[in-house]
């Protein structure tokens, strides 16, 4: 008789918590569910979850690893028409990607029939006017189609790439992610600020201890320098500096001066208005000394033009 009294007793108990359970998470629900004004992107929040896109990534970089690709910030990173050719084919991107294709997001289409029921889930449908959210709905997806039309390729329909999209254009960056992108920054403005005082340090230097003009001397410099002058100097300046639209680099006329460190100084700082750029944040000091080797091997080897 006891032990019966007792489970009645704990089955009540546990209906109890359970009906409890249930109410306070309808009440949660749709308390605390807004409907954004982005109606689109919302939409296509919830098309991440059912694609479980969430399995290989993170809307957070603190929680990224290698298997855990994070999207933090993501909102802004590409242009809408990039997603729409990515989504369909990663390859095209980033060849042998990992990431799975998702072309059946082409073909669904978004209608109102939809939307209802989604607004149904969201506890939504007493609250605004389906005809009114339908036609949002409709609106940001027809402008973003436009967009994406413009920018990379036409878009065929409205289908639920747009609205998946449109959710991936506002991810925000998290915190944690301003903050190493911030640092990233300083960093990146560090090492330019070392990098000039570097450029500087070497040009200062007028005696043979110079760094650019002792790579100059090295006999073993030639090869490095006419390795760097092929793949960036003979569209002007010919396959053996023999001139073309730059002059001739090989005989004994110097418009800017023939010795090391004139050389070096016209490398640097380019001749920007007759077309020629400046390469001192290409190329380090010791560089430019082998690509100056490399043009001092060349005396006379050119011929006068
Ligand atoms: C099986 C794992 C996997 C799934 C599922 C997956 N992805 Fe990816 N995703 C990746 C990997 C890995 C990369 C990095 C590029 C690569 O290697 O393909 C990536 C890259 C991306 C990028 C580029 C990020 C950047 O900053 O360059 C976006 C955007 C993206 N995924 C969105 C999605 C969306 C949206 C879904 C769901 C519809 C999804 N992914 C599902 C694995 C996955
Ligand atoms: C886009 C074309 C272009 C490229 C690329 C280019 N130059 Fe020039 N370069 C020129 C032009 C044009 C001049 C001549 C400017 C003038 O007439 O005042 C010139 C001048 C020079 C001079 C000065 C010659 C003198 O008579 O004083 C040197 C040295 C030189 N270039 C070296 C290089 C080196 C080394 C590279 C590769 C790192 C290079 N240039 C890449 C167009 C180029």
């Amino acid at each position: 008789m006891k032990r019966t009294t007792l489970t009645l007793l704990s089955i009540f108990l546990m209906l109890t918590l359970f009906e409890n359970c249930r109410t306070t998470q309808k009440i949660s629900q749709s308390d605390t569910y807004e409907l954004s004004d982005n109606v689109l992107a919302a939409f296509g929040e919830d098309i991440f979850k059912r694609e479980s896109c969430s399995s290989c990534h993170t809307l957070s970089l603190e929680q990224a690893h290698s298997a855990f690709k994070s999207l933090d910030g993501l909102g802004g990173k590409y242009t809408s028409g990039w997603h729409y050719l990515y989504l369909a084919n990663p390859d095209t991107m980033f060849p042998s990607a990992i990431m799975p294709s998702f072309p059946h997001l082409y073909q669904n289409n978004l209608d109102k029939k939809k939307l209802t029921k989604w607004l149904k889930e969201k506890s939504l449908i007493k609250k605004v006017n389906t005809d009114s959210v339908w036609a949002k709905m409709v609106r940001q997806a027809d402008v973003l189609s436009e967009e994406i039309t413009q920018s990379a390729t036409p878009v065929e329909g409205r289908t639920e790439a747009l609205a998946l999209i449109a959710y991936l254009q506002q991810i925000p960056s998290s915190d944690y992610k301003k903050k190493v992108d911030s640092l990233e920054m300083e960093r990146k403005k560090q090492e330019e600020i070392a990098w000039e005082k570097m450029w500087d340090q070497a040009l200062a230097v007028k005696d043979s201890t110079n760094v650019i003009f002792q790579a100059s001397q090295n006999k073993e410099s030639i090869q490095k320098g006419q390795n760097l002058f092929e793949q960036y100097c003979i569209a002007c300046h010919g396959n053996k500096a023999e001139g073309r639209i730059g002059p001739n680099l090989t005989d004994k006329d110097w418009l800017y001066g023939g010795k090391e460190l004139d050389i070096a100084r016209t490398i640097a700082f380019g001749v920007p208005h007759k077309g020629m750029l400046s390469y001192r944040s290409f190329f380090t000091p010791t560089e430019v000394g082998e690509i100056i080797a490399y043009i001092s091997s060349l005396k006379g080897k050119g011929g006068k033009k």
